[in-house]
């Protein structure tokens, strides 16, 4: 999952650009934030981009591994880990996903 969205980041970040990866650690949430400075997503409904063979713009990369799957395999396995998952654009520009995993006892 993780894999995924870090190489999308590498992927659509210019060079010299950031990526960071912020992990906060509540008492039963563990939340990864993850941003880069990339063109972010020009989709209203950010919910697409985890939709199976969602492609924002087939223009912006082609050849191997492009296929649209990784945000809907992503979403799939954070679902499975009873998490949550969602991109937006950070006010500053760029792509920001917030990924939240329930821990701990219930
Ligand atoms: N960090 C990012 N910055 C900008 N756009 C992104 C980023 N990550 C994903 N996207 C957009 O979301 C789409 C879906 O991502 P993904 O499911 O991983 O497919 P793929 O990487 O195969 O294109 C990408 O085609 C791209 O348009
Ligand atoms: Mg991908």
């Amino acid at each position: 999952m993780l894999d995924n969205i870090i190489t999308n980041c590498i992927r659509y970040t210019p060079d010299r650009g950031e990526i960071a990866w912020n992990t906060v650690i509540d008492h039963n949430e563990v939340i990864f934030e993850i941003h880069d400075t990339g063109p972010g997503f020009t989709l209203s409904n950010k919910e697409q981009l985890f939709k199976k063979f969602y492609r924002e713009d087939t223009s912006r990369t082609s050849g191997h591994g492009n296929l649209g799957l990784g945000l809907y395999i992503a979403h799939s396995t954070v679902k499975n880990h009873g998490g949550s998952i969602t991109a937006d654009n950070k006010e500053t520009g760029g792509a920001l996903f917030k990924i939240v995993f329930p821990v701990g006892k219930k």
